[in-house]
C-alpha cells in the first residue's frame, strides 16, 4: 500500500468531519484495528516500509487530535452562546414558608436557656399518675386528679396536664447540680375559648444545686423575660400556691405595650401575668431521694401560647390551632 496516499486521503476525511461522531468514524476507518494501515503495520517486514507506515499513522493521529480539539472548542462556543443564561433576568419568586409561631417561641426559649447553661430534655406526653400527681405532692383526692380536669387513658395512665413531671424524670435520671428545661404539649379538659385550649404547650424549668434561693429564680426569670420581651422589662412576683413548690409565686412582667402606664392588654394594671414558679417543695426533693438540707431547687412552668400571644398581640389562642395561613403568614 502507498502510505502517503492513505495519509493524504485520511487527512481530507479528518478535515471534512463536521462533528465528533463523524470524526470518530474517520478515526476508526483509518486508524482502527481493521484499517488498511493497521493491517499493513502488522504485516510489515522491512524497516523502510515500517517507518513510512508509522509516519503516516502519526500524521493521521495528530490530525485527528487537532480536529477533535477544534470541534470541541466550536461545540463549547456554540453552547456558551446558545445556552447562555441571563443572570440579570428577574427570577420567579418561590413562596417561602416559615415555622409556626409556637415552634418559633419554643426554639427561642430553648436557645435562651442553652445560653444560660441549661440542658433541653424530652418529657412524656403520656404519664402515669405517679409522675403527674404523687411525685408532685398531689396525693389521692387532690382536685386536679379528677377526670373533670385531666384526660385519663385508663385508671392510672393520663395525658399530662403540665410539664412538671419532667422535673421528676430529670431528678431521677441525674444527680445535682441539675439545670434543665423541658418543652412540649400538655392536655387539660378545658373548653376552648379566647385564652384556653385543651392542648397547649409549656416550658418547664428546673434547677437543683447547693444554695439556690428565690433570688436565683428571680434573676433567671427576669433574664428570660427581658430576652423575650425587651431589655427594659421589669419583673414582679406575687405569692401563689402550687403543690410542688414552696414558696410558690406567679411572675408578672411590666407591660411591653404601654410600658406600665396601663392599657387593654395588661387590663390597665401595667403588669402581665406570665406564669407560675417557686422553690421546689422539700417533699418533692425527698420523693426522689434528695436531701433538702443539702440541695435546694427552683422550678417554673410557663405557657408558650401565652408568650406568643403577648409578643404578637394575638387576641385569641384558637388562632394558633386553626392554621389559617392568612394569619400565620403575617409572622
Ligand atoms: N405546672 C404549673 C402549672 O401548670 C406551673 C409551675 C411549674 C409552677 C413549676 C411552679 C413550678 O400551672
Amino acid at each position: 500500500m502507498d502510505a502517503d496516499a492513505v495519509a493524504a486521503e485520511a487527512l481530507v476525511a479528518v478535515e471534512a468531519a463536521s462533528s465528533v461522531a463523524e470524526l470518530d468514524e474517520a478515526r476508526v476507518r483509518y486508524l482502527g484495528r481493521k484499517s488498511e494501515l493497521k493491517q499493513a503495520l502488522r504485516e510489515v517486514r522491512d524497516r523502510e516500509t515500517g517507518m513510512a507506515l508509522n509516519s503516516a499513522r502519526r500524521r493521521i493521529e495528530e490530525a485527528v487530535a487537532a480536529r477533535q480539539a477544534g470541534l470541541e472548542r466550536a461545540e463549547l462556543d456554540r453552547s456558551l452562546s446558545e445556552e447562555r443564561t441571563d443572570i440579570t433576568f428577574p427570577g420567579e419568586a418561590q413562596p417561602r414558608g416559615h415555622l409556626h409561631l409556637i415552634t418559633q417561641v419554643r426554639r427561642e426559649v430553648e436557645d435562651i436557656f442553652l445560653g444560660m447553661g441549661y440542658e433541653v430534655v424530652e418529657g412524656r406526653e403520656v404519664e402515669t399518675s405517679h409522675y403527674l400527681f404523687d411525685a408532685l405532692n398531689m396525693p389521692a383526692g387532690h382536685p386536679t386528679r379528677s377526670p373533670l380536669h385531666t384526660f385519663f387513658l385508663d385508671d392510672d395512665v393520663v395525658l399530662r396536664t403540665e410539664t412538671s413531671p419532667a422535673q421528676i424524670h430529670a431528678m431521677e435520671a441525674r444527680k445535682p447540680p441539675i439545670y434543665i428545661v423541658s418543652l412540649g404539649r400538655c392536655y387539660r379538659r378545658d373548653t376552648a375559648d379566647a385564652t384556653h385550649y385543651p392542648i397547649f404547650h409549656q416550658v418547664e424549668g428546673l434547677a437543683v444545686d447547693r444554695g439556690l434561693t428565690l433570688a436565683d429564680l428571680k434573676g433567671t426569670l427576669l433574664r428570660l423575660l427581658r430576652l423575650l420581651f425587651g431589655e427594659e422589662r421589669e419583673a414582679r412576683f406575687a405569692t401563689h400556691f402550687f403543690p410542688f413548690t414552696e414558696p410558690s409565686i406567679e411572675a408578672y412582667v411590666s407591660c411591653f405595650l404601654c410600658d406600665g402606664t396601663g392599657c387593654r392588654v395588661c387590663r390597665h394594671s401595667g403588669w402581665i401575668e406570665i406564669g407560675g414558679a417557686g422553690m421546689v417543695d422539700p417533699n418533692v426533693l425527698r420523693f426522689v431521694g434528695y436531701d433538702p438540707e443539702e440541695v435546694t431547687g427552683f422550678a417554673f412552668g410557663w405557657g408558650l401560647e401565652r408568650m406568643a400571644m403577648l409578643r404578637h398581640g394575638l387576641p385569641d389562642i384558637r388562632a394558633l390551632w386553626e392554621n389559617d395561613l392568612r394569619l400565620l403568614e403575617q409572622f
